[in-house]
């Protein structure tokens, strides 16, 4: 039988008690004033992660993003000098959509030496300069140095790439981390060049998904048919519980110890685990990483499962125990809907045998990606019905209780510095 943990002693939300403990509203996942707020007060203002600089592989590669919650597409480039760069992808000639292939509203990637704007043939270069105008001397006293392409914010840390829509950011990137997240570096992200990517529409507030992953309560319920009955029963009826929680500035952490599949009973297994040497969660034979940054697997947990990293407003990075790790992003499109990135990243295979490996973690992901999505749209249906207004959550809920007051204050915030109220 797999030992689980038991929980520790005591609460982890009475380590936090400016959260409280008692019921919370979800108006904030339903109210359509409420998500205009959390655009103005947070995704206009926040570090926003939009990809890694593997997606830029050389001096000339871009890829474009499509960002409706701050209304616009942004295309972000590798310059001639490497650096990594941010524009509006807006010409500006007459604001056609600069970078775009047969769809207008799709995103796209690709190479190019200079931008070349569909509609007249305006062009720039990597650095936004504007550096050729047809018949230019049609124009009135154009002065080519003030027509550049809008920039955006955009810095560089381990490799994830970040922008912001301030006009001048609050904080640098760095600070905006801070020391939970910082203590990631050195994890081998760029390493881990074998990857799968999920995306999807979701039917239900951004936040509604964040929390679906930030508690391990509904895993052996909603998942329940993931594992063989016999693992699923022992799961439930332990009570999983994950042993590490922690809160630093806007974002969050949840640590849970893990099980060594390989060494679990046959019938604790799925038969396809054992072909593929994969499974409860991911390959069996991952190279070893070497020595792993200070902030990972913060409880010491042997077997280790999994840290996920919640990086205030939208963007996981989880880092398994077997060797591998996951982006997720949440782009809100509305108040009650919101796209959905999953990615998956596993060293390169050194065998077919460890492709199949990752090919049966990336499909399983799915599945589990499927089985929440599905309730979190049944969820949102129904609270939007205000037939109830005030939910329960329990102690390994806690990070819920902290999303959800976190983006409460950056619109309270707003909304005083707004009215000009101190
Ligand atoms: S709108 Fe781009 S060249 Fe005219
Ligand atoms: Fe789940």
């Amino acid at each position: 039988m797999p030992r689980f943990p038991k929980p520790p002693e005591g609460s982890w939300t009475q380590h936090y008690p400016e959260l409280g403990i008692g019921p919370v509203s979800y108006e904030d996942s339903i109210s359509p004033e409420f998500y205009e707020l959390e655009r103005a007060a947070i995704f206009n203002r926040v570090w926003l992660n939009v990809g890694r600089t593997e997606q830029l592989p050389r001096n000339g590669s871009y890829f474009t993003k499509e960002l409706k919650v701050v209304n616009t597409s942004i295309v972000v480039v590798r310059t001639t000098d490497g650096e990594v760069k941010a524009f509006h992808n807006i010409c500006r000639h007459r604001g056609n959509k600069l970078v775009w292939n047969d769809m207008p509203l799709a995103e796209t990637s690709g190479f190019c030496r200079q931008f070349r704007c569909k509609y007249h043939a305006w062009r720039y270069d990597l650095d936004g300069n504007l550096i050729h105008v047809p018949q230019e001397n049609e124009f009135f006293n154009l002065d080519k140095n003030r027509y550049g392409l809008a920039g955006v914010h955009c810095e560089v840390w381990e490799g994830f790439i970040f922008v912001n829509f301030a006009a001048e950011p609050e904080q640098s990137l760095r600070d905006f981390l801070g020391p939970m997240i910082l203590a990631l570096e050195g994890y081998p992200f760029a390493s881990m060049t074998s990857r799968w990517s999920y995306r999807s529409e979701v039917k239900a507030n951004w936040k509604l998904y964040l929390d679906a992953f930030q508690e391990f309560y509904h895993a052996p319920v909603l998942h329940a048919n993931q594992s063989p009955s016999k693992y699923s029963k022992a799961a439930a009826e332990v009570g999983f519980e994950a042993p590490h929680y922690r809160i630093d500035g806007p974002h969050r952490l949840v640590s849970t110890s893990g099980v060594r599949a390989w060494e679990l009973d046959a019938d604790l297994r799925k038969p396809i685990d054992e072909i593929c040497r994969s499974g409860l969660f991911g390959p069996w034979d991952s190279p070893d990483l070497g020595p792993l940054p200070a902030g990972v697997n913060p409880a010491n947990c042997d077997p280790w499962g999994l840290d996920s990293f919640q990086l205030f407003p939208n963007f996981v990075i989880l880092i398994w125990g077997q060797g591998w790790c996951l982006t997720y992003h949440y782009w809100p499109t509305s108040h009650n809907s919101h796209v959905f990135e999953g990615t998956l990243y596993f060293p390169p295979p050194r065998t077919p045998r460890e492709r199949v490996a990752q090919e049966l973690a990336a499909v399983t992901f799915k599945e589990f990606g499927l089985q929440d999505s599905n309730t979190l749209e049944a969820t949102q249906s129904m609270i939007e019905s205000r037939a109830v207004g005030d939910f329960l959550l329990n102690d390994q809920e806690v990070l819920i209780r902290h999303l959800h007051r976190e983006t409460a204050a950056w619109v309270d915030e707003y909304r005083r510095n707004a009215v000009g109220v101190s």
